[in-house]
């Protein structure tokens, strides 16, 4: 009988340090050791998903889509926000310990989970749909030209994982700035021709909590896992308020 090929994925024993918070019986958040053993193509969020389902079932984080398109599992991963999904194990120092956290500036509700809803109440701020005065004709599509679209076509990867947002130190220290995320999502429909709210959104965001608070730190394009140039766009938009869409 033929034997199977021994498999040429190897594994090995990382050591994960999670900060945890279960707000019925923690009063402060403390940071928890897990050793797992990890394939060589295993992602952080495999990891998690074996400690959860193996060690400790209490442990808490968001994940849906495991492939990087959802932007629920945005983390801290050795101080770096990240989405757990779309990073290797072995592309970490798998000779430390890996730590893992929420990530920053948004309350904290349990393990790795935060309370999204002030990052979405900034980007529903900001009007993220297509407002138009004209109706296209009877069966018609709103034509716009390569040109045009290109304008824009970097921020429409945006999957709202927050990874920028926070990750930006005026986020931090100023809970009322409406962060790179929003602005992203702006500026992907003030350079879109086929609407007509762009000044609307500029007034918003020449508000004393909108563009200005940005100190160019380039944080959130550091952040992006989509590789969207956050920073760019954000003085796309500054210019936009200063001159009106070009
Ligand atoms: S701009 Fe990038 S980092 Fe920010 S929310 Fe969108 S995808 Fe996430
Ligand atoms: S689980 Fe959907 S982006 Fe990671």
């Amino acid at each position: 009988m033929a034997t199977a090929a021994p498999s040429a994925i190897q594994a090995f024993t990382i050591t994960l340090i999670v900060r945890r918070f279960i707000p019925e019986t923690d009063e402060e958040p403390r940071w928890q050791s897990f050793d797992v053993e990890v394939f060589s193509t295993d992602r952080v969020l495999d990891a998690l998903h074996k400690i959860k389902w193996e060690q400790d079932g209490t442990l808490s984080f968001r994940r849906s889509c495991a492939h990087g398109i959802c932007g629920s599992d945005a983390m801290r991963i050795n101080g770096r926000n990240r989405l757990a999904c779309k990073t290797l194990v072995k592309d970490l120092d798998i000779t430390e310990p890996i730590y893992v956290e929420a990530i920053k500036g948004l309350p904290l509700e349990k393990d790795l989970i935060v309370d999204m809803e002030p990052f979405f109440a900034a980007y529903r701020e900001v009007k993220p749909f297509l407002i138009s005065n004209s109706t296209p004709d009877k069966g018609k599509e709103r034509v716009q030209t390569i040109a045009n679209r290109e304008i824009f076509d970097d921020t429409t990867k945006c999957i709202l994982c927050a990874a920028c947002t926070t990750s930006c130190p005026v986020f931090w220290t100023d809970g009322q700035y409406f962060g790179p995320a929003a602005i992203v999502n702006a500026h992907r429909f003030i350079f879109d021709s086929r609407d007509d709210a762009a000044k609307e959104r500029l007034e918003i965001l020449n508000d004393q909590e909108g563009v200005w608070r940005c100190r160019t730190t380039f944080n959130c394009t550091d952040a992006c896992p989509r590789g969207i140039q956050v920073t760019k766009a954000i003085a796309e938009v500054k210019q936009a308020v200063l001159r009106g869409r070009a």
